[in-house]
């Protein structure tokens, strides 16, 4: 390959995988190969919790069910994140890492997403900062408990595409009671989420292998899942 054409292919790249890496649940570019039900033109409107404590809400989480309305089978596993708010510049910036679960070497990928707070009288309403998708792109916090569960929501409306929609239901321990995770499951329906496609998230994490996360060339091509395979290349400079 010519180094034009290798930059050409690495820029490529890089756009289709900081989408990808931005979060697997906001993947845009995700293939649906079935009719789905759930997939509408315009986000709803939601009820973000009232009275909500930002402070309480920060800190560790476990990720232990998610949605995705491209996201067609359950892919993931040992997902985690990490909410923290900056006084300094308002932002919540959220530090997530995750395996696919098919993935033999169990290699942890990292990712972050920033949102600002649009009104701070309505604190569970947050939004990114991040300028990759066109249109709106909100993210809620539906209920929280602070102390053991958590549910969020994200959606965004895309021109000419059906909106994109995912949720999040978060734990403070790496498992959570059936009572409860069907109690915040049963908030979903009413924004048309389809529960059928909300997967738990396998949280049994020993062994990980660390990602290389020190060389900014070196990403993980999972490009063949479209295609029903899961071939990785991991591209090395
Ligand atoms: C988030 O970042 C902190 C500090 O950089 C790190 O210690 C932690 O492991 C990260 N958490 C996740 C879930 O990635
Ligand atoms: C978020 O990710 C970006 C790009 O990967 C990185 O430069 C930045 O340091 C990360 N921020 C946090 C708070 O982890
Ligand atoms: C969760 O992951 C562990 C470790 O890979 C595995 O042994 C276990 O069978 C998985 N559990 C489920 C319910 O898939």
């Amino acid at each position: 390959m010519s180094s034009l054409r290798a930059a050409t292919f690495f820029c490529f790249l890089f756009t289709l995988l900081s989408l990808e890496f931005v979060s697997p649940w906001m993947n845009f570019n995700s293939y649906v190969s079935k009719k789905r039900t759930d997939l509408k033109k315009r986000c709803p409107n939601v009820r973000a919790v009232r009275n909500f404590d930002l402070e309480s809400m920060m800190g560790f989480w476990y990720v232990v069910q998610y949605y995705a309305s491209t996201e067609e089978l359950p892919e993931y596993a040992c997902m985690q994140s990490n909410f923290a708010f900056s006084a300094e510049d308002q932002h919540i910036t959220m530090n997530f890492s995750y395996i696919f679960a098919e993935d033999p070497l169990r290699e942890k990928l990292q990712g972050n997403i920033t949102w600002i707070i649009p009104d701070f009288e309505a604190p569970a309403h947050w939004m990114h900062t991040e300028d990759i998708y066109e249109g709106i792109y909100n993210t809620y916090v539906i209920d929280t408990d602070y102390k053991s569960w958590s549910l969020i929501m994200h959606c965004a409306e895309k021109k000419k595409s059906p909106r994109y929609l995912s949720a999040l239901l978060l734990s403070r321990e790496p498992q959570l009671g059936d009572n409860v995770i069907n109690f915040l499951r049963e908030k979903l329906p009413r924004y048309e989420i389809d529960l059928s496609f909300m997967f738990p998230i396998n949280q049994t994490c020993h062994n990980l292998m660390e990602s290389v996360n020190d060389d900014p060339l070196a990403y993980i091509l999972n490009e063949e899942k479209k295609k029903g395979k899961d071939v990785k290349f991991i591209l090395k400079t």
